[in-house]
């Protein structure tokens, strides 16, 4: 059975890269199957603890952007992760499935972790098993997501090909296992957990910051000229444009004039993300121009997208009772389907219930 799952953390400035690059496209899957968006709250004390009242206020936030971007609470399940505990004991599950040397290669640890690895929390080394278990205490098949994220889905599907291998004689004999819709030599003819597709397409899975076209949009990003939060008034945004990064040349007329120029590519990616359009058509309308036209139409655009939607999150601040009330129902929805999940597992591994 088909069902998406993806989640954004509740850190620092949600930006144009999260949008355009995950949120956005979450929108029309909500018409093609079960949709459940997850603020990941558990995520976001892997780099340290923030304070109190910043978690709660962004895990708010991000919700409210959620609902200002279009996911709707009565079509899809909107809840923050913390507050189903299965996510954490799938996860400890999960810890003692992957493998020290799959973790030891995820390149997102090492940039996070910087130089002094021996300091890192253990948090953040795991992390990645957290994520995992996010997708599939709830058997996702789909996970829309950003081309960072991509790794960090292979493993997903590592742990749950090592799961349904290690366990294939258990799933079989107590019964718990789905065939496998794409029948392998690496894979039992029975899954307890599916084979996750990583979603990642379009023309804004890696946007990057607009001070250096060699670096991704990032929330940490210590320049706020570095990216477009989604919290900009529209003055902010039509001056980060104006300001961002470009070389002297005109915009070419083909895609393949854009490599080897990341400043003006990102550029042209984020406009035809923002028009729902492709770099090609872009370069159609824009090829041969000079960048003193192109930004300020880009600007025209990303204030006329944005602006509506930074104007109801702001709305939807106003009534954090209500955020919250939408995060409960979410909440009970998701663990109605997690639970039963967790439930087999602990059948699956052997643990003694005597609940
Ligand atoms: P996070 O919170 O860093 O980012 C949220 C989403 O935004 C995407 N993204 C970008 N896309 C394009 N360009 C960028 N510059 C850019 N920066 C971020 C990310 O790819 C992501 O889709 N580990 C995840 C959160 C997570 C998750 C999950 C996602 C936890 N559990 C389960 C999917 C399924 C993260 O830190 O995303």
């Amino acid at each position: 059975q088909p069902r998406v799952f993806s989640g954004v953390q509740p850190t620092g400035n949600l930006h144009l890269g999260n949008y355009l690059g995950a949120v956005s496209r979450w929108v029309p899957l909500q018409d093609q199957m079960p949709t459940i968006f997850c603020v990941v709250d558990a995520h976001a004390i892997t780099a340290g603890f923030p304070g109190r009242a910043e978690l709660t206020n962004a895990t708010r936030e991000v919700t409210a952007a959620y609902m200002a971007a279009g996911i709707d609470p009565k079509r899809s399940i909107i809840f923050n992760q913390s507050q189903v505990r299965e996510h954490m004991e799938l996860a400890w599950v999960f810890n003692c499935v992957a493998r020290m040397g799959w973790l030891n290669r995820m390149t997102q640890f090492k940039e996070k972790a910087g130089k002094n690895k021996e300091n890192a929390s253990v948090g953040l080394f795991a992390y990645p098993n957290l994520m995992a278990a996010d997708i599939l205490a709830y058997r996702a098949t789909h996970v829309p997501v950003g081309d960072d994220q991509k790794q960090h889905l292979e493993l997903t599907r590592d742990i749950a090909a090592k799961f349904n291998n290690d366990f294939a004689d258990r799933i079989k004999e107590l019964g718990l296992g789905v065939p496998n819709p794409t029948p392998s030599p690496e894979l039992p003819e029975m899954l307890y957990f599916p084979m996750t597709e990583p979603m990642i397409a379009g023309p804004a899975t890696r946007i990057m910051s607009l001070r250096d076209g060699t670096k991704k949009m990032s929330k940490s990003d210590a320049s706020d000229l570095s990216r477009i939060n989604l919290k900009d008034d529209a003055d902010t945004i039509s001056k980060k444009i104006k300001k961002a990064k470009t070389d002297p040349d005109a915009l070419p007329s083909e895609v393949d004039g854009l490599e080897g120029r990341p400043e003006a590519d990102n550029l042209v990616g984020i406009y035809a993300a923002l028009a729902g359009s492709s770099k090609a058509e872009v370069l159609n309308a824009y090829g041969g121009q000079q960048f003193s036209a192109f930004k300020p139409a880009l600007s025209d655009l990303a204030v006329e997208k944005l602006a509506p939607m930074t104007q109801e999150m702001r709305r939807l601040m106003g009534y954090p009772a209500e955020i919250d009330a939408v995060l409960k129902d979410g909440a009970e929805k998701a663990a109605a389907i997690a639970e039963p999940v967790l439930k087999d597992v602990r059948q699956i591994i052997g643990f003694l219930d005597v609940r």
